[in-house]
């Protein structure tokens, strides 16, 4: 497995790694409905965005296909005095899940934040997101819930924060 600095030409298959994984994740969180019509099409020029103006970072199998990818940045609300940094997504294809590849994204986050001058940083995730438990085992601590709505249904969504990254 190869973690690198993702260029423009690699936004499509991170859009597709995006949905896919959103398929997997999220069934029978988020409404099928939703989830099936989520496009990769749709959803490449954010990724082109996000790589030009956050940066993404990929991890790429031994084939050189990409199964996963991780980006972040400022935190978004500037609601937390506490933390300055967010890890934005972090997403990775259910065959590449479970192999200590989430936990070598997120520290390539974290040195690309402490390189970019943060000292903190927090992340969002629905509640009943298993990836929850993934946060926690990273010494992530819970300082906030909110509720967001996905196809029409209303979702309670958890923060996990790092102080002095204290990972
Ligand atoms: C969440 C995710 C990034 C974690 O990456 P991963 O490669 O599966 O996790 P790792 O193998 O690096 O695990 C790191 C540690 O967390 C633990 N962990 C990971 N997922 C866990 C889970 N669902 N429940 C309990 N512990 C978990 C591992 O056991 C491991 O602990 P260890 O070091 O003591 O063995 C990955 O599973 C994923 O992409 N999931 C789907 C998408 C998603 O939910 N993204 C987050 C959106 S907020």
């Amino acid at each position: 497995m190869l973690i690198r600095k993702a260029t423009e030409k690699d936004a499509v298959d991170i859009a597709r790694v995006h949905v896919e994984s959103w398929r997997t994740t999220y069934k029978g969180i988020v409404p099928d409905l939703y989830l099936n019509n989520l496009s990769a099409e749709e959803r490449e020029q954010n990724w082109l965005n996000g790589i030009k103006e956050n940066g993404v970072y990929i991890a790429e199998d031994e084939s050189g296909e990409i199964v996963g990818f991780a980006t972040g940045g400022k935190e978004r609300t500037g609601k937390y005095q506490a933390y300055d940094g967010e890890l934005y997504a972090i997403y990775l294809l259910k065959t590449a899940q479970g192999k200590g590849l989430g936990r070598k994204l997120f520290e390539v986050i974290v040195d690309d934040l402490k390189k970019k001058g943060f000292n903190s940083m927090l992340i969002w995730a629905l509640a009943d997101n298993p990836a929850c438990h993934f946060y926690e085992k990273l010494g992530g601590k819970r300082i906030d819930t909110a509720e967001i709505e996905i196809g029409g249904k209303r979702l309670g969504e958890v923060a996990f924060g790092w102080q002095g990254f204290d990972v």
